[in-house]
């Protein structure tokens, strides 16, 4: 059995069928959403979509605690190791690598990119989404994207999604019943709504307009989803 537990906003743990423990963007500290401390947060990999703050704000600290390997496009992991960041592992865009726990793909996304905390500016990078294979569970976490033509590639792909439906920053419901429609995932989450008034949107509509395509899981952070 694996274990997703949503900590609000595009934060997530999933602890695998082997116990391993992946953090995706890592925002705890400032997430209004959030029920949880960074400080009280364990880590083997962080997955990093892209370099906002609301993705990222903790991910050097939490990795530079719990020597957790940092995933992510390759620029993003440079200046991770930079800040003095101990164990990276540097992707790009349509790669796949087998880590010990399972498979990871870095999908696209389509959104705009900076580095939170990077004055040079040397670092600016594209977002991306995760494929993530482990135990023969198929497991996506879109990232902060539009609604793409790329979501047909991951047809029949994906078992878990994770959806952004905020809109205004990312795709909002309308656009994520499209994606749905695209992807045919079995089960999906959504994410990135409700964190500030900007993005908020009621879930249960969602899921209402999501209808008999997929099973939508509604978890209120703190929560927890077994699959
Ligand atoms: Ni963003
Ligand atoms: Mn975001």
């Amino acid at each position: 059995m694996a274990k997703l537990t949503y900590h609000g906003h595009a934060t997530c743990s999933l602890v695998t069928d082997d116990g391993t423990v992946l953090v995706f963007d890592p925002f705890f500290d400032d997430n209004p959403a959030c029920t949880v401390r960074a400080d009280q947060v364990e880590a083997d990999y962080i997955l990093v979509s892209h370099g906002h703050g609301d993705h990222f704000s903790d991910c050097i600290p939490l990795a530079r605690r719990t020597d957790a390997t940092v995933i992510g496009t390759f620029e993003l992991v440079s200046f991770c190791r930079e800040k003095g960041v101990k164990n990276g592992h540097g992707m790009n865009i349509g790669g796949a690598h087998v880590f010990p726990f399972g498979r990871v793909k870095l999908t696209p996304a389509l959104h705009t990119g900076s580095v939170d905390g990077d004055t040079e500016g040397t670092h600016t990078t594209n977002c991306v989404g995760f494929l993530v294979e482990f135990g023969g569970k198929r497991f996506y976490h879109a990232g902060d994207t539009a609604l793409i033509m790329d979501f047909h590639l991951l047809q029949g792909q994906v078992d878990v999604a994770l959806l952004p439906i905020g809109d205004n920053f990312t795709m909002g419901p309308d656009d994520a019943v499209r994606a749905i429609e695209m992807i045919e995932p079995k089960v999906v989450i959504p994410i990135h709504y409700n964190t500030w008034p900007v993005i908020a949107q009621d879930p249960q509509a969602f899921k209402a307009k999501v209808g008999g395509r997929a099973r939508v899981e509604i978890l209120p952070p703190g929560s927890s989803y077994d699959f």
